[in-house]
């Protein structure tokens, strides 16, 4: 019998994975003290339609998740091309992260991005244990999607834009 391969080590999960290029969402939430959270997440995806669910995956590091936790709500902001610097302003610990921001209060406890692509709200469903993360499953409460502007793209810890589809060959 031969012995399973090793666990890949860090850096090379790190290189395989980060080939896989994504959208960039701000998840947030308003505390019970009135104060607004919020993290950049690449790990949302849309996961039912009927009934219409979505997940992320937050660290079990992150600050600003117990904060969410508690609320039992959560937006997440679909950033657009202009929006990098938001990016980097919710890829830190701690702080105020929306000052500076243009944002405001949604009816569902949750802080809406000026300039997102949209914006979905959610109440939370589920939370399941999974390595150093946990993926939470969220019931989408209310859509809103606007037009003008494409979205902002990460690949390979870089961040593009992207104005043009691929043509037909
Ligand atoms: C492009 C990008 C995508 C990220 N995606 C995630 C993610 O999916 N899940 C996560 O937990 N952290 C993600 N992060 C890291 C968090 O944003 C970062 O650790 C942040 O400091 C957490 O803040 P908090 O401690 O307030 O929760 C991402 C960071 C960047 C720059």
């Amino acid at each position: 019998m031969t012995a399973p391969a090793p666990a890949p080590g860090e850096a090379a999960f790190r290189d395989a994975l980060g080939r896989f290029a994504s959208g960039i969402t701000v998840v947030t939430s308003i505390d019970a003290a009135g104060r607004p959270a919020g993290f950049a997440c690449q790990s949302f995806a849309s996961l039912s339609l009927d009934p219409p669910l979505v997940l992320f995956c937050v660290a079990r590091t992150s600050t600003s998740w117990p904060k969410m936790a508690g609320t039992g709500r959560f937006a997440v902001n679909v950033l657009a091309a202009g929006q990098r610097d938001v990016c980097r302003a919710f890829a830190v610990s701690g702080g105020d992260k929306f000052a500076g921001l243009s944002w405001t209060r949604s009816p569902h406890g949750t802080a809406h991005l000026d300039g997102a692509l949209a914006t979905v709200d959610c109440t939370i469903a589920d939370v399941h244990e999974a390595g150093d993360h946990l993926i939470v499953v969220g019931s989408v409460r209310e859509l809103d999607a606007r037009d003008g502007g494409g979205p902002l793209l990460y690949y390979r810890g870089d961040y593009f834009t992207s104005d043009h589809a691929v043509a037909d060959a």
